[in-house]
């Protein structure tokens, strides 16, 4: 540990926050590499006589800082780090880094299934770091979840995050296209989350270069229209879910009416589109008949 005034410190943030960036990619850094949470800095900002202890140099920290800067890499890829609800996660650039939108779809699974002592049976198809599956896992420790995604190395962080988070084993990783890993569990499922790739073609292009260049591609594009991925996890729902089961899907902002369609096209009612704390269509939930 490196002891600094605070008053050092603060002149040094302010410093490395006028090269640019955001400031919330340098508090990741700073709680992530630097040890220094967000409420640290709360207190020292009304406090500059304090004393704070850091986990790194400030040169180290300002070199990472300078990459992201000069590189456009998202800080938790250079980090190793991203934090998500209330889990620390690893996340490398196989991953998509969850997004604080994201977290919200675990909320949406409360909202229906109101005590914590419920024995789920629920699927995450397309479950990238793990965050969503973890958060359930975690949350309702008398179910048991199975968490997909076509990409091993994916998975491989993802279950490194599970075993990390928890000592539980109630959640369980396989690797395949969207049903496929889950033959086994026809007809069986109380729930089935997933965030697919949904992002448009032509939108992908235009995607902000801290994007497009480091996140992995097979985790955002979704075909044409965006809906490829959409399409086929709703038309094989009904053989994987309960009757009465639900299906939650995130989408991109303008797909709800278009998804509402295909879901009631394949017999699920209760259709509703929930909407994120920026007020957009952001999810689209249906249940099995
Ligand atoms: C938008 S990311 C979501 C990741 C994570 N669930 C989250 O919310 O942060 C979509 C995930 O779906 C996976 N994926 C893409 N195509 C797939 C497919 N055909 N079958 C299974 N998983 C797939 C990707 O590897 C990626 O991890």
């Amino acid at each position: 540990m490196l002891s600094i005034s605070a008053e050092e410190f603060l002149i040094w943030k302010k410093k490395q926050l006028s090269k640019g960036g955001h400031q919330e990619s340098f508090a990741v850094l700073l709680d992530c590499l630097g040890g220094v949470s967000r409420s640290d800095i709360n207190l020292i900002a009304i406090n500059p006589n304090e004393i704070l202890h850091l986990k790194k140099k400030l040169e180290i920290l300002e070199s990472v800082w300078d990459d992201h800067l000069l590189k456009s890499c998202p800080i938790q890829y250079l980090c190793g780090i991203t934090f998500w609800r209330d889990l620390k996660l690893k996340v490398t650039n196989k991953v998509l880094i969850p997004r604080p939108e994201t977290e919200l779809i675990v909320d949406i699974v409360f909202n229906i299934f109101r005590r914590k002592s419920e024995k789920l049976f629920f699927a995450e198809l397309g479950t990238g770091s793990g965050a969503i599956s973890i958060a359930l896992a975690l949350a309702y420790p008398l179910s048991n979840g199975v968490a997909t995604d076509i990409d091993k190395d994916s998975l491989e962080i993802a279950t490194k995050n599970f075993i990390s988070s928890c000592k539980q084993s109630n959640l369980k990783f396989y690797c395949g296209n969207w049903w496929s890993p889950l033959e086994n569990f026809k007809g069986k499922l109380d729930l089935v989350i997933s965030n697919p790739p949904y992002i448009p073609k032509d939108t992908y292009e235009k995607l902000p270069i801290e994007v497009r260049n480091f996140e992995p591609k097979v985790a955002l594009l979704g075909g044409e229209d965006g809906l490829k991925h959409i399409r086929e996890i709703i038309q094989k729902a009904p053989l994987f879910l309960k009757e009465k089961g639900w299906l939650i899907l995130e989408n991109h902002y303008d797909q709800g009416e278009k998804i509402k369609k295909i879901l009631s096209k394949n017999k699920f009612t209760s259709i509703e589109i929930v909407k994120d704390l920026s007020g957009i269509g952001r999810f689209t939930i249906g249940r099995y008949k």
